[in-house]
């Protein structure tokens, strides 16, 4: 399928969609040096191996090893085909993909590709509705009443389903979706008497966009008391509620800026906020927080402020979700409502500029958090209360990297409850003790240290295979070196892989291209020699290579050619001599092959 696509126009999508750019929408990337690093999306690493370098337009994971140019990265981030890869970077720089009449292929069933063009039709029909008609006036008025503006209402493409039978049924089944496929996705209802009508009646629509901004379901939220309140799609190949959150498609890039994002637990909660200008914003879907999103976000960003409704469930969700993101990386502040709000309510009634600077500006950092959250467990007025509650706090701070900080809250304890600083203290080190935490070992900051990258345990590798590799670097990025080999090594290469590559590499420059990594590794079929290709790419580079070094390289892979060739004709020899009954003659040809072991090792 791949060569369907005119390459020029493969070559175009690659060169208006920068790598970092790309890359950076998914990973945290810092500059260091001439590249840039991040934690790998494609494994669980808390010390970034992995790179992306501009000049070359490829990534590279020093820890598992993947690597390629932009449009692999899509397909391995998104499971998307080679075609949806290139379409998708497509219509992000503004090209149309040209119809070459192939048939699509895709990595999405035919269903879910029905279902999402159905979602799309109906996100803009409901939107349309509440609008710019008569039959969305209710719902228009229910935001409207509940404080939210045209602009939000465009922004997150809210809509009204009118209170008609078949309304949708209707509209969708003249463009050709078949009914069952609309009841399975949950647009339309069968009732008992196989009657078929629309299951969103009367209800404010909330599209629930993935992060690629498609509409994968929808919440209806009732605008009556009628029961649920919230209506929402069932979960499909398309929608799972736990791996996705709302809004962030949208949030994306302000998440990236402000390197912060704020957690909610409702629609309502985000569009309010975004409202209120605060856009890192994003929301689960009802359900507890799940390791996938947690992992989701401590992609993007250091710190999560969990903003969850100031009661009691709240206050455990907040508690759970806060425990699971520290344990997949991230840090924790923790916004404080007041028992009877939630963060919709809190701006309706006080306003942008209050949520800003007494929410989340005032956010809790997870230490006070606790603290506060663990008082419910303990009456503080009975002392056996007061000390059990002391202790539990002693062991959560013990947990602490920073001293500073630690005695930070020993004073809060001590001024609240009248313990003196020293024996807290001895307590927590009798704490750390026993967890084998090692005295005081500052906390480093997964970016500001000088990384260390966590190379994959190599074997430490003959000198010829080094001298190949570094050969290859070097071609890769200059057709005049690739020329030199060329004539004095031609596919002299003793490693399979390296010898393939080699000639691929001549075949590239003898077509006239100049060094362009990225391209190269498109046209090579084979994925474990693209990530080879990118592996010797990303070798830094040492600045001008001199002939002398070439030379050298050259020399040691032609000696251990020459040398792995006659060993193999001596063992021949040596077989033959044994099998003549020559133990003399088998004898001293052991002995040769001795010394060109000898040999090879040394100069390996
Ligand atoms: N939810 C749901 N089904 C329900 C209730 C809630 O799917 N019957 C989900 C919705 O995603 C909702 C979130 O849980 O946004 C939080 O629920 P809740 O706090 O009850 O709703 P709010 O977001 O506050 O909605 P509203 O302000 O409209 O009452
Ligand atoms: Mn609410």
């Amino acid at each position: 399928m791949a060569n369907q696509i005119p390459e020029e126009f493969i070559e175009e999508i690659r060169k208006s969609n920068d790598i970092v750019d790309i890359i950076g929408e998914y990973v945290q990337l810092k500059k260091q040096g001439r590249n840039y690093f991040g934690l790998c999306p494609f494994h669980g690493e808390k010390t970034p191996s992995f790179s992306v370098t501009q000049e070359k337009q490829i990534f590279h994971c020093f820890g598992c090893g993947k690597g390629g140019n932009v449009i692999t990265f899509m397909m391995e981030m998104e499971s998307f085909s080679f075609y949806e890869a290139v379409k998708f970077l497509a219509d992000k720089s503004g090209f149309t993909l040209p119809d070459t009449g192939i048939k699509k292929e895709s990595s999405m069933s035919e269903e879910s590709q029905s279902v999402l063009s159905a979602n799309d039709w109906l996100t803009k029909l409901y939107h349309h509705l509440i609008r710019y008609t008569k039959d969305g006036k209710e719902g228009y008025q229910y935001l409207k009443d509940r404080g939210i503006g045209d602009e939000a209402i465009d922004a997150f493409q809210l809509g009204f389903a009118p209170n008609v039978k078949d309304f949708v049924a209707e509209f969708l089944t003249k463009k050709g979706f078949h009914q069952q496929l609309l009841i399975k996705a949950g647009i339309l209802s069968q009732q008992n008497d196989n009657a078929v009508t629309d299951r969103f009646r009367g209800r404010v629509i909330f599209p629930i966009r993935n992060h690629i901004g498609k509409t994968v379901a929808f919440g209806g939220r009732s605008i009556t008391n009628q029961e649920p309140k919230y209506l929402n799609s069932p979960e499909s190949e398309l929608f799972h509620k736990g791996k996705l959150l709302y809004n962030f498609d949208l949030a994306k890039k302000h998440i990236r800026k402000e390197n912060e994002v704020i957690l909610f637990e409702g629609y309502m909660d985000v569009i309010s906020a975004y409202q209120a200008g605060v856009k890192n914003v994003v929301a689960t879907l009802g359900t507890s927080l799940t390791e996938p999103q947690a992992k989701l976000l401590n992609r993007y960003v250091e710190t999560v402020i969990i903003c969850y409704d100031g009661d009691m469930a709240g206050l455990d969700a907040t508690y759970k979700a806060a425990n699971l993101l520290k344990k997949v990386g991230c840090s924790i502040k923790v916004a404080n409502l007041d028992n009877d709000m939630d963060p919709d309510s809190f701006i309706q009634k006080n306003g942008p500029e209050a949520f800003k600077d007494k929410v989340i500006k005032a956010s809790d950092t997870y230490m006070s958090f606790y603290m506060r959250y663990l008082k419910k467990d303990f009456n503080l007025n009975v002392e056996g209360d007061r000390i059990k509650y002391i202790e539990y706090v002693l062991k959560e701070l013990a947990m602490i990297e920073s001293s500073i900080e630690r005695e930070y809250y020993l004073k809060e304890l001590s001024n609240e409850y009248h313990i003196s600083i020293e024996t807290m203290t001895s307590e927590i080190h009798e704490y750390r003790k026993k967890r084998g935490i090692p005295k005081d070992n500052q906390q480093k900051n997964r970016y500001t240290n000088k990384h260390t990258i966590s190379q994959r345990s190599k074997k430490l590798l003959p000198a010829f295979y080094n001298a190949e590799k570094k050969l290859i670097s070097y071609m890769l990025q200059d057709s005049y070196i690739t020329d030199k080999v060329q004539e004095e090594l031609g596919a002299g290469f003793n490693v399979d892989a390296h010898k393939i590559i080699a000639t691929h590499l001549y075949g590239f420059y003898e077509e006239g291209h100049s060094s362009d990594i990225s391209l190269f590794i498109e046209r090579l079929n084979d994925d474990q020699l693209k990530q080879q290709v990118v592996e010797m790419a990303m070798i830094p580079e040492l600045g001008n290579i001199s002939d002398r070094e070439i030379n050298d390289y050259i020399r040691i892979i032609k000696n251990e050619s020459n040398d792995s060739m006659n060993i193999k004709t001596l063992k021949e020899q040596q077989k033959l001599a044994e099998q003549q009954n020559d133990p003399l003659k088998a004898a001293q040809i052991a002995m040769q092959i001795i010394e060109i072991q000898k040999h090879l090792r040394n100069t390996n």
